[in-house]
Order: structure tokens, then C-alpha cells, then sequence
């Protein structure tokens, strides 16, 4: 790994990326650094951790991520049911995702090879790149026809997850945080359909949101994988 950087907290991180963090803030709508919630960087090194309470962070991590994602096949399959299967609409069936241009390792062997340093970059990205549109889910979205009692019951399970595991990615891979960040703002990921998913026209609306849970329930997918490697990584598998 590379030499962490040895930042005191908040102030150092703020001067670092001062460019970068003001553009981030329109970007970004619930990032730690950018908000001045207490900033747990730099917990001790995750390799000078006893073994066991390491091996309990990472299947709480592994546990964590695969809920996420199982809270978003959930939503996923529930609105394929309700608006995909039947008659009632007729869903194009290209999907493109703010994510897209991020070139993730999808293959499983690809991301077998991946180190450390990716994977944990890949997977904070994962988790700031969703972390608004789940908000957005709970709170302006949520009473929109589409979101029914199913889907915003796991939008909210995912908030907290999210936070969660963002919470212990930043603790353990805090010298990830700002290659994450700055491979978000080069790759221009930005997502932006809110005014889709709020639209009057239900076409339009509900290929929004169809096109959402397809793509989170496709990335939580890869990241889930993403943790079960960088788990396997620090503990036996
Ligand atoms: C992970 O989940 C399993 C069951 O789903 C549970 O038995 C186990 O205690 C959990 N582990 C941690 C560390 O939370
Ligand atoms: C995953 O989702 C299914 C429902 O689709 C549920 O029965 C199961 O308990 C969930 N598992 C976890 C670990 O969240
Ligand atoms: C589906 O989407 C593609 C690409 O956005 C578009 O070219 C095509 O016309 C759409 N098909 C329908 C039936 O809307």
C-alpha cells in the first residue's frame, strides 16, 4: 500500500482538496468531509488490529454490503412486477447509469486481481455515488405513486446501511477518500434525475425509475462482490 497520508483531520483534508471539495459540494449532498461532521480518519491501521475483531469488522462489512444489495434486488423486483412484467408499461430496456463512466472491473476476475487500494477506492465510490439518490428516495421522492410501502421500506434500510459502511470505509481506508473523490470529479459522475423521477409525464417518470433500480441493484451487485474480495483480502475466506 501506498504511504497513508498523514493527515490531522478535517483542516488538512479541507486545504488538500479545496478545489475539488467546493465542486464536490454541488455534486454531493451527504459527504462527511464536506459537512463537518467529526471526520474519523485515521484509525490505527487496519493491519496493526487484533486478528479477531478484525475478522468481526469485515464480516460486519461483508454483512452490511450484502443487505445493501439485497435491499435493492428487492426494490428492483418490485417494481419490475408492478410496472415491467405486466401490461401496464412497456420499459425500454437500455439502461445507462451515472456510473457508467467509471469503468469498474465487472468480471469476476478482474476484480480478483484488483488490490486493496481499488477495491476500497471503487467501493467509497459506490457508496457516494448512491448515497443521494437514496436520500432523495426517503425524503422528496417518497411519496411519489412508484414508491410503494416495499421500496421505501428498503430505501431507508439502505440509508443507514450505507452510512454505516461509508462509515467504516472512511475509519479503515481513509487514504482512499480522496482518489475516490477525485475519480468521481474526472469521471464526471454525477447524478442528475431527479427532475425525471418527479416528472408528471408517468412514461417518463416510471422509465426513471425503473432505470434507477436496475442500476442499483447492478452496482450494489458489484460491490457486494467488491467487499467479499477486500474482506478475503485481510481475513481467511
Ligand atoms: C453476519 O450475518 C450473519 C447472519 O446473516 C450473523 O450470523 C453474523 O453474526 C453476522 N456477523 C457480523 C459480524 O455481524
Ligand atoms: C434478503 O431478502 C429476502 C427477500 O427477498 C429476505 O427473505 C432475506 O431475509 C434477506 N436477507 C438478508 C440477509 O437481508
Ligand atoms: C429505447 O432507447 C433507445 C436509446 O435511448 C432509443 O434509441 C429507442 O428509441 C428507445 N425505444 C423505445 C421504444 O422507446
Amino acid at each position: 500500500m501506498a504511504p497513508a497520508p498523514s493527515f490531522r483531520g478535517h483542516q488538512w483534508t479541507y486545504n488538500s482538496v479545496r478545489g475539488s471539495c467546493l465542486l464536490l459540494l454541488l455534486v454531493m449532498s451527504n459527504l462527511l468531509l464536506c459537512q463537518g461532521k467529526p471526520f474519523l480518519c485515521c484509525s490505527p491501521n487496519v493491519f496493526d488490529i487484533p486478528r479477531e475483531s478484525l475478522t468481526d469488522l469485515f464480516l460486519n462489512a461483508m454483512n452490511l454490503s450484502y443487505s445493501i444489495y439485497n435491499h435493492s434486488r428487492i426494490m428492483f423486483n418490485e417494481f419490475e412486477e408492478k410496472y415491467a412484467k405486466g401490461e401496464l408499461y412497456n420499459i425500454n430496456a437500455t439502461i445507462s447509469c451515472h456510473t457508467d463512466s467509471l469503468n469498474t472491473p465487472k468480471e469476476r476476475e478482474e476484480a480478483e486481481e484488483t488490490d486493496i487500494e481499488d477495491l476500497s477506492k471503487w467501493i467509497l465510490i459506490f457508496l457516494y455515488s448512491w448515497s443521494r439518490p437514496l436520500n432523495l428516495l426517503v425524503t422528496d421522492l417518497q411519496s411519489i405513486k412508484e414508491v410503494s410501502e416495499t421500496i421505501l421500506s428498503s430505501a431507508k434500510e439502505n440509508v443507514k446501511k450505507v452510512e454505516e459502511l461509508q462509515e467504516f470505509m472512511e475509519r479503515h481506508f481513509c487514504q482512499m477518500i480522496i482518489p475516490a473523490m477525485r475519480k468521481m470529479l474526472k469521471a464526471h459522475v454525477y447524478w442528475s434525475e431527479l427532475p425525471s423521477l418527479m416528472s408528471s409525464d408517468e412514461d417518463v417518470r416510471q422509465s426513471a425509475f425503473y432505470n434507477l433500480f436496475q442500476c442499483l441493484h447492478r452496482d450494489f451487485l458489484i460491490m457486494d462482490l467488491y467487499n467479499i474480495f477486500l474482506a478475503c483480502l485481510h481475513i481467511e475466506c
